[in-house]
């Protein structure tokens, strides 16, 4: 009988031990500030009560709004080239579905074995500003004027726009000019994006509107697979069906 409740015990431990590891990959829970890496600032708290606008526009012309860190739930995941990456908890629960998926469907790919990573979610006003000075070094304004956005109006300060890369046969594709190579894979992902509650961001035919080139790994999260869903059917832009 001692055996017995000795040998529960220890497997409720080593579960435990094991459930904070499980599911998408290696993660942890970041409620205290001082968790998240100081570098980035990429601090995130929870307030009692307190709920995110799911829906909330974040582009060139609204910045983020005022509040909205202290409200933002993070989940810390760490990548296959060694970044932490902070995503708003239920964004990352959905994209974790989602990559189950689209791993799914991209089985006997031709080029290899494909797994999704997370290159950046959420992001400071300090974090986008080192992008936009590292971009900058690397591609030249006229790139980073396409591609990234002016610190503190950027959709990655909520926590819900996720950037995505992969592996193939365990190798990363991880360059902007790498990851256009795979217009198959994006088709693959972009698929099952509403399913999931989430949108590609910045399509190609939306460059007019959203004012940012075509990212095929930029998506947003919306917490309804409803409005995905009719955004995606009807080739619309976040901002057109909030009629802005
Ligand atoms: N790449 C998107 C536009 C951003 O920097 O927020
Ligand atoms: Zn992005």
């Amino acid at each position: 009988m001692k055996k017995t409740r000795l040998l529960i015990m220890l497997l409720a431990a080593a579960m435990i031990f094991v459930l904070p590891l499980s599911g998408c990959g290696k993660q942890s829970e970041s409620e205290d500030p001082a968790d998240a890496a100081a570098e980035t600032e990429a601090e995130a708290e929870t307030e009692e009560g307190s709920v995110i606008d799911y829906m909330v526009l974040v582009n060139q012309k609204s910045p983020l709004p005022d509040g909205w860190e202290e409200a933002l739930e993070t989940t810390t995941v760490t990548n296959s080239v060694g970044d932490e990456v902070y995503v708003e908890s239920k964004a990352y629960e959905a994209y974790c579905k989602l990559k189950e998926a689209v791993e799914k469907d991209l089985e006997g790919y031709e080029k290899g074995e494909v797994r999704f990573e997370l290159d950046s979610a959420y992001r400071s006003v300090a974090a986008q500003q080192k992008i936009v000075d590292d971009f900058t070094e690397k591609y030249g304004e006229d790139y980073v004027k396409k591609y990234v956005a002016v610190p503190g109006y950027s959709e990655h300060h909520t926590g819900l726009a996720l950037d995505l890369y992969f592996t193939i046969d365990g190798k990363d594709v991880y360059e902007n000019e790498d990851l256009v190579q795979y217009p198959d894979i994006w088709e693959a992902v972009h698929a099952r994006l509403p399913e999931f509650g989430f949108i590609l961001r910045f399509p190609e035919e939306g460059e007019a509107i959203t004012g940012y080139a075509y990212e095929p790994w930029h998506i947003r999260y919306l917490d309804s697979p409803e409005i995905a869903k009719e955004i995606t059917d009807k080739g619309i832009t976040l901002e057109e069906y909030l009629g802005v």
